[in-house]
């Protein structure tokens, strides 16, 4: 039902035209690749007409941000990635707010001053169909038509939600292959690896994560050896019959793991290459997460804008974050993880981090059979991510509602989508908020 998305954004792009150029447009978006781009592609859509841009880059709980937003008195805030599951605290905003969401909706009714856009209220599956960044997009488009160059943005997004997983669908597709009728990116099919060398490549892979390669430092180089190649090569000096090689060592890397066969399909698929995104999008995707779970959120919203210097400023602090990360996933694998009835679980020390490591393990190092959760205490807060498989979610999980649920029980606040969630409680009901998202969770996959 894209006709309501096109309806709902020609009345957002209305509420924008209304506004004399004098007025500063507030964005609020998620602080990860879908909420940078979603902001990115608001700001240049807003930019273009005029007005100016006030953007701020958020992470759950959204609690004390949106109140000391709230405190600003904007005319116009524009919530993406992000607003259905705050509407409660949206709802006490005195300016206009348009949310643009596509994360479980839970109420459609709004008071008159709030436009919500949520995927799922417009007949789009959320999690697989839509994400942040392409609901905006429609948004921009609608807005001025020439916003479409914006589409790289748009597919970055999609990649960095990983709605590329089960084949590009829904209003997804539909963005895609005008990106393509455009000739606004080229679509080429291949394996994502990036680095100076194939060693390089291989040793700061995370997402898939190669056991014995990713994280490992004398891994790559031995292991290319093996199969006749060597570490120092240069990605783009692999004859074909060297990189047929290399994808079926990797691809075989993964099987051994028991990779999920929705996953395996994803290593190797067609990938949408454009300036705009300085390449691969997902690879940009990559580069965008980094910024903004590594705690440079700013930074990640100025590449998108096409800063040179932040461009190379972040391909730096990549390496740093990817270090981290890749050194939580070899422990991960080294020393198991923790297990109830229904739940896997460990500890991690980064609460942005939990989840990205959660979804990298829960993919490529433990089997599919239990969802994962990352808990992370800090002060008297518990911070969790959950992530699940799409095989889990067709048993009849779902997360978003498990989290909320549990949260609620221990008056924290939890939601997000049926394959991957987050929650915060007070850290002292820790093991009861476990043995109550146990619990709904056997009872999810019972049906
Ligand atoms: O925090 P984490 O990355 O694990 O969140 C997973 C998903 O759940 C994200 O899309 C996030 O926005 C959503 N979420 C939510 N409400 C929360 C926590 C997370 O909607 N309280
Ligand atoms: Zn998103």
């Amino acid at each position: 039902m894209a006709e309501q998305l096109r309806k709902l954004s020609t009345q957002a792009a209305a509420i924008i035209h209304s506004l004399p150029q004098t007025t500063c447009i507030r964005v609020i978006s998620h602080y990860d690749a879908d909420g940078i781009t979603a902001a990115a592609i608001l700001f240049q859509a807003l930019y273009r007409e005029g007005y100016d841009v006030h953007v701020s880059l958020m992470r759950n709980p959204f609690t004390k941000g949106l109140e000391r937003v709230r405190q600003e008195e904007n005319e116009v805030v524009i919530f993406a990635d992000m607003g259905s599951g705050q509407l409660n605290m949206i709802e006490q905003f005195s300016g206009t707010s348009i949310i643009i969401d596509h994360h479980q909706a839970l109420t459609q009714k709004t008071s008159k001053n709030i436009l919500q856009i949520n995927a799922h209220l417009c007949g789009i599956n959320g999690s697989y169909e839509a994400c942040g960044s392409s609901l905006s997009f429609a948004v921009a488009k609608s807005i001025n038509t020439q916003n479409i160059d914006l589409a790289p943005l748009a597919l970055a997004g999609i990649a960095g939600d990983k709605q590329y997983i089960g084949g590009i669908r829904g209003y997804n597709k539909t963005v895609v292959d005008e990106a393509v009728q455009h000739n606004l990116v080229t679509k080429k099919i291949g394996i994502k690896l990036y680095g100076d060398s194939l060693e390089d490549a291989l040793y700061y892979a995370a997402d898939p994560y190669y056991s014995g390669l990713s994280g490992n430092k004398q891994g790559p180089s031995d292991t290319m050896q093996r199969i006749g190649l060597s570490g120092n090569m240069q990605l783009d000096d692999l004859s074909t019959e060297q990189q047929r090689t290399l994808h079926s060592w990797l691809l075989l890397t993964l099987i051994k793991k028991d990779c999920q066969h929705n996953i395996l399909d994803t290593v190797i698929r067609p990938r949408y290459w454009s300036d705009t995104v300085h390449g691969e999008t997902e690879r940009f995707a990559d580069l965008l997460d980094a910024c903004g779970k590594g705690g440079k959120r700013g930074l990640g919203l100025r590449v998108c804008l096409g800063d040179g210097d932040a461009f190379k400023e972040a391909l730096q602090h990549e390496q740093e974050y990817k270090t981290k990360i890749l050194q939580s996933l070899v422990a991960l694998e080294k020393e198991g993880v923790e297990e109830k009835k229904s739940i896997r679980y460990f500890y991690a020390t980064d609460s942005s981090l939990g989840g990205v490591i959660g979804g990298i393990a829960m993919n490529y190092i433990l089997d599919g059979e239990k969802p994962l959760f990352s808990l992370v205490r800090s002060d008297d807060e518990l911070h969790v991510s959950s992530r699940a498989t799409q095989h889990l979610v067709q048993k009849g999980l779902d997360l978003g509602v498990a989290m909320k649920e549990a949260a609620t029980v221990f008056e924290g606040h939890g939601g997000g989508h049926a394959i991957a969630a987050g929650a915060t409680i007070n850290v002292h009901h820790e093991e009861a908020f476990l043995g109550q998202v146990d619990t709904i969770i056997a009872k999810q996959l019972k049906g």
